[in-house]
């Protein structure tokens, strides 16, 4: 949500401050603005619209040349997508310039005291305020920006990232962060801020993630951390191990495309170095003891959106692996129910982003009681990783296209190797039981490349399909959180109805959806498995079949009973019952993102969505 992007060197400030923004855009894309300074003077355009529009606006009304900048382009939440409305924002006397990523909780109060002192305010944005109150409080610090940051973070509540700069002080920025991402990138004469690593690994990649309410202050040279009063603060220097050319499309034509494609290395990066010279599994970042991990007596999983539908999939392994009972539940539900949860709970925060505020409070929450707290993230030196008892990472590297693909497989990957972990200090698994599923899941990557090589069947029925009003999908056992992941990827590309059922449930309502015409894909378990689970879903495909629906059967080589019932087959790779989520997500992946591609519809942004959720 908002990405924000600084920098201070002696290059070109602006050139650097829209790369970082173009690799930024998936955050938001409502608006886009930059401002720069020039002869002690502050600069700014902005503009509408994706960040094209901004740099057309730049073409005919350029800025001038200039060695520090910021950028921002915006997920709107206080006052509509506009010009006016688009970061960056200024003082009063267009001394100062800030952008924001956030929500000000007590904007309104801190305006109607602004507006009460006279100042003017010109946009609907919570933004606004802080611009205003900055440039008020820079005369009682004598003028030190950094000082009056602190003190105006001192009066927010809410979440924020704010960046500023001085037309007084061309060769400062300052930022500072409570509850929404920043990172700071060092350079060899020149530093950045920004949201995400994404928007300076081209040019730096020795960062330092910030703690909660610190204040940053950049020079051309220096980096100094404090918290909001002025202490020398301590802060986490990371190497950012994405390169730049993993943030970049590729020959792609879409970054989904690419970020779909690129799943089964995805797989195989997060399994890498996981099992020791002994053939035990060994996570490195699992900083839990073993006394830790063997007093567990419950697993809670948060999460939101398909990061919920990968916690869905792991809940199965995890019982199935451990016998701990394990709850997964959205994350924007958990703590407002007074969920139960104690020291004995291991709370499980998945996300790719690191940074979904509903998953970051959720978390907290069950810090709160008492619970240890493990997130599986894949963005390094995001606050969900950072306020965690444990991590483990992800290796998909950047995702960059809005809906989530490599992250969903890798973010299962990582839930099974947890549950393998747990399995085995608790002794619930033999070693060679173990390294048996280790196996399963080693050839997954070869599995998800199997089904990469066949996906033109599934364009060629995105595209027959594509007038379809409604499309639903039903599955059993871990094909019923695939169902809800195929529905979710059409809603949000397709921009089309479509709801994900257990296919056990149609009976007690969905089945009244069908009538002449409906497609209903079908995720079929292996008849390998559990064969009771294969016959009950071939039921419910004559039952749907029987009221008219098209049905669109995923199924595994060589399963031929579904065939006299698929008016049209996928066919994935025999592979074993938990391990299924890995292949049959991936022609659900791509039948959305082709649908959405003949539809016309912008696949890497759709409308009214942004990458990573950092508001409630
Ligand atoms: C859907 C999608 C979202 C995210 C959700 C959580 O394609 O991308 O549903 O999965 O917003 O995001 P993270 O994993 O960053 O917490």
């Amino acid at each position: 949500m908002c990405g924000i992007v600084g920098y201070v060197g002696s290059k070109q400030a602006l050139e650097i401050v829209v790369e970082g923004l173009r690799r930024l855009e998936y955050r938001g894309y409502d608006s886009a603005g930059v401002a720069v300074i020039t002869g002690g003077e502050l600069e700014m355009r902005k503009k509408a619209g994706k960040l094209a529009n901004l740099e057309a606006l730049l073409g005919e009304d350029p800025l001038p040349d200039s060695t520090t900048g910021i950028g921002h382009t915006r997920w709107a939440t206080h006052g509509a997508p506009n010009d006016i409305n688009a970061h960056p924002h200024l003082s009063g006397d267009a001394r100062v310039a800030i952008i924001h990523n956030g929500i000000i909780e007590n904007f309104a109060e801190l305006r109607d005291e602004l507006i009460a002192m006279g100042v003017e305010t010109v946009s609907e944005t919570d933004s606004e305020v802080a611009a205003h109150l900055l440039a008020l409080a820079l005369p009682e610090w004598d003028g030190d920006l950094a000082a009056a940051m602190r003190a105006v973070c001192r009066r927010l509540e809410g979440a924020f990232t704010l960046v500023a700069i001085d037309a007084d002080a061309p060769d400062l920025l300052v930022a500072a962060r409570r509850n929404s991402p920043l990172v700071v990138g060092r350079g060899k004469g020149e530093n950045f801020v920004a949201s995400d690593v994404a928007a300076f690994i081209a040019h730096t990649r020795d960062a330092i993630e910030l703690g909660q309410d610190q204040v940053v202050v950049l020079t051309k040279d220096d980096v100094l951390v404090t918290d909001f009063e002025g202490n020398p603060a301590d802060y986490n220097e990371f190497e950012v191990t994405w390169d730049a050319s993993a943030a970049e499309k590729g020959g792609f034509d879409l970054f989904m495309l690419k970020e779909i494609s690129e799943q089964p290395r995805a797989v195989a990066d997060t399994l890498l170095g996981r099992i020791n010279r002994q053939g035990l599994l060994q996570l490195d970042d699992m900083r839990l003891s073993l006394e830790e991990i063997r007093a567990i007596e419950k697993v809670v999983i948060v999460a939101c959106g398909t990061a919920y539908h990968a916690g869905m999939v792991a809940k199965y392994a995890i019982e199935h692996w451990t016998r701990i009972p394990c709850e997964v539940e959205l994350a924007s539900e958990f703590r407002y129910r007074d969920p139960i949860v104690d020291s004995r709970t291991l709370v499980i925060a998945i996300s790719q982003s690191g940074e979904t505020m509903d998953t970051l409070m959720a978390l907290r929450h069950g810090r709160q009681q008492g619970a240890k707290a493990l997130a599986i993230c894949n963005t390094q030196g995001a606050t969900i990783p950072r306020e965690s008892d444990a991590v483990l990472y992800t290796y998909a590297g950047p995702e960059i296209a809005v809906a989530s693909t490599k992250a969903f497989l890798t973010q299962i990957v990582a839930t099974y190797l947890v549950a393998l972990y747990l399995a085995q200090v608790r002794g619930h698994m033999f070693g060679d039981e173990i390294r048996a599923v280790v196996d399963e899941l080693s050839n997954m990557p070869n599995a998800v490349d199997l089904v990469l090589d066949t996906t033109e069947g599934v364009r060629e029925l995105a595209r027959e399909f594509a007038d379809a009003t409604s499309v639903l999908f039903i599955g059993r056992h871990v094909g019923f959180p695939v169902a809800l992941e195929g529905a979710l990827k059409l809603k949000e590309l397709a921009y089309m109805h479509a709801e994900g059922f257990a296919a056990g449930e149609l009976k007690h309502g969905p089945i009244a959806l069908i009538e002449s015409g409906v497609p209903v894909v079908v995720v079929v378990p292996s008849p390998r498995g559990r064969s009771v689970l294969h016959e009950k879903i071939v039921s419910n495909i004559q039952e749907v079949r029987a009221r008219g629906a098209i049905t669109i059967v995923i199924a595994e080589e060589g399963d031929e009973l579904v065939v006299p019932y698929a008016d049209h087959l996928v066919r994935v790779p025999e592979v074993p019952t938990l391990m299924q989520p890995l292949v049959s997500t991936v022609p659900l992946q791509v039948f959305a993102c082709e649908m959405a591609t003949v539809k016309g519809h912008d696949v890497d942004q759709p409308r009214n969505l942004a990458k990573s959720v950092t508001v409630e």
